[in-house]
């Protein structure tokens, strides 16, 4: 194992949950669905928590968390462009299309979000000592979140748009109601939305 990069990674993690927080908060100002809305006051709720665990994994591990690299400052600025288009098209008036961007945004930050943490867990194997301990309880406790984040947030994006372009959309995705938690859950869960749209196309 590359010790610096491992460092590396940790610290990007942390900086991308930090700008998660950021995300969630403009997202929020976003939404229109309550079910959504419900969803990512919750996620947020568990990306605050997320920094916080990886600042005392930081310590458990002798990290200094507030150490900058080019890395960190790279996921810091995609963070802020993120808010910024939210805002941007928060400032345009269209509540609906407001709504599908915060809905992009936070699937782009998922999606590095749920990265880092599938490759935390594969360091936590590999790693040893009592900062690979406190490692392996994070991913333990976050990975799944991690999992849900990702996947829920997809199907809400693709069924927002669709229903945005005049078609049947499924409310909430399939990916709620099965508790979605895998890649390829997810892919069963827009299976299903599809055939619950063509059903409904033929009656
Ligand atoms: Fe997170
Ligand atoms: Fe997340």
């Amino acid at each position: 194992m590359k010790t610096k990069q491992v460092e590396q990674l940790i610290l990007q993690a942390l900086e991308h949950e930090k700008g998660g927080v950021e995300v969630y908060t403009a997202a929020l100002q976003c939404v229109v669905n309550a079910q959504l809305k419900e969803e990512w006051e919750r996620y947020l709720e568990q990306t605050r928590t997320h920094v916080s665990t990886l600042e005392s994994v930081c310590r458990e591990m002798k990290i200094d968390p507030q150490q900058d690299s080019p890395g960190r400052e790279v996921v810091r600025g995609l963070g802020q462009s993120l808010v910024q288009a939210m805002d941007q098209a928060r400032s345009g008036g269209e509540a609906a299309a407001a709504e599908i961007v915060a809905c992009e945004c936070v699937v782009f930050a998922e999606t590095k979000d749920h990265l880092d943490w599938e490759l935390l867990g594969k360091c936590a194997e590999q790693l040893e000592g009592p900062g690979a301990k406190a490692l392996k309880r994070a991913c333990e406790q976050i990975e799944d979140q991690e999992d849900e984040h990702l996947y829920h947030t997809r199907g809400w994006c693709r069924e927002l748009w669709i229903q945005s372009l005049g078609m049947k959309a499924v409310l909430p995705p399939p990916e709620e109601r099965q508790n979605t938690k895998t890649a390829m859950g997810a892919a069963r869960a827009e299976q299903d939305a599809d055939r619950e749209r063509r059903s409904d196309a033929r009656h």
